[in-house]
């Protein structure tokens, strides 16, 4: 029985936080097989063997990705086929079996549906949908797992940095990288993650809201944010770190160079240089969590650049705009990146 009762949550005061909800989905996949339909339970804890391959061997991957409601009552989703497509290519990396894109856009749709009371009020937050496909089966020796689980549950969030859309302050490190060339940096897989926790959690102890990680070959090139793309403008011209394996294809990062282009604006994928982002006018991080963030502040080795007067910088603004006025409905969506559940 679906609970329909209004959830006792104060949405004005969500943040990004785990909240548990009514239903997850799941599936599981013999090594070699098939996925099996899969089924929609009332959220629980898992029963699984100490010998699976993620717990040994962080065998498996991530994806998250957001529900809207608009003024006028629609459930949309955005850009979800291609979270569906980077979670494929994640488990071809990382020898597990991928979920076709019907099955995993189908899961995620009975999701949200059978957790829509946790759905926030129009503008006053998001579902975020998180998909997890990992090694669920016992293996002993470091290779593929015999048996695979897709799940996917939901939480109601508000916004992934303290203060929302107020400029945040970044560190560089000096000391760590996310990814190497050749390794798992380009998929979402969950061993991406756990490393970079201690140099953030020092990061937020010294004031800033997170780490902007460099190449790790030349470590002068910008990657990434711990969970987020990065985003200079300088002269009016758009600059974001080329794709090369080592960061994440961000759909919020394709999205807004694909919104700037259509803005008329030049936008280059190219290698950004710690100093070069220094003396850039505004920066800012875009991800399905951060949506569009503005950086007010970088430090790198005892330097400081500071972007936009403290304030909001003007393109930033214009794209978080435009970009947050599709996802949530307010104008017509030309590009046909907003589903309808
Ligand atoms: N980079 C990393 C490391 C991430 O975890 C995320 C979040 O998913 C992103 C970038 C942004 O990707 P997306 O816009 O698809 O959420
Ligand atoms: C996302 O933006 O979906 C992320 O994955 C960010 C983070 C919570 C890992």
């Amino acid at each position: 029985m679906l609970d329909d009762s209004k959830p006792s949550i104060d949405w004005d005061s969500l943040t990004f936080s785990f909240t548990e909800t009514d239903r997850m989905f799941i599936s599981k996949c013999e090594q070699g097989g098939e996925w099996e339909d899969g089924i929609m339970q009332d959220y629980q804890d898992l029963r699984i063997s100490p010998a699976s391959g993620v717990i040994n061997y962080g065998q498996g991957l991530f994806e998250g990705m957001k529900a809207r409601r608009s003024e006028d009552g629609r459930v949309l989703l955005f850009r979800p086929e291609f979270n569906a497509r980077r979670s494929a290519d994640g488990c071809r990396r990382l020898g597990m079996p991928p979920v076709s894109e019907e099955m995993f856009l189908d899961a995620v749709r009975k999701v949200v549906k059978e957790n829509i009371r946790w759905l926030p009020p129009c503008g006053r937050g998001e579902l975020y949908i998180r998909p997890l496909i990992f090694g669920s089966g016992a293996i002993l020796g470091v290779a593929p797992a015999p048996e695979y689980t897709f799940l996917i549950y939901a939480v109601p969030v508000g916004p992934y940095f303290k203060g929302g859309m107020n400029p945040i302050s970044l560190k560089v490190s000096d000391e760590y990288h996310r990814a190497a060339p050749g390794g798992s940096g380009g998929v979402k897989a969950i061993g991406n993650y756990a490393p970079g926790m201690m140099p953030s959690k020092n990061a937020k102890s010294e004031g800033y809201a997170e780490i902007i990680y460099l190449d790790a070959v030349n470590h002068r090139y910008i990657e990434e944010v711990g969970a987020a793309n990065f985003f200079c403008v300088k002269d009016k011209i758009i600059y974001t770190p080329e794709l090369t394996g080592t960061i994440l294809p961000g759909i919020t990062r394709m999205s807004t160079i694909e919104l700037a282009r259509s803005l008329g604006y030049e936008v280059q994928e190219t290698k950004v240089d710690v100093k070069f982002a220094m003396t850039a006018d505004e920066a800012f991080c875009a991800g399905t969590a951060a949506v569009i963030s503005p950086i007010g502040s970088i430090e790198h080795s005892g330097e400081v650049a500071h972007y936009s007067d403290g304030g909001i910088g003007e393109i930033t603004q214009e794209l978080y705009t435009a970009l947050t006025d599709i996802m949530n409905g307010r104008v017509e969506d030309k590009f046909g990146w907003t589903p309808e559940l």
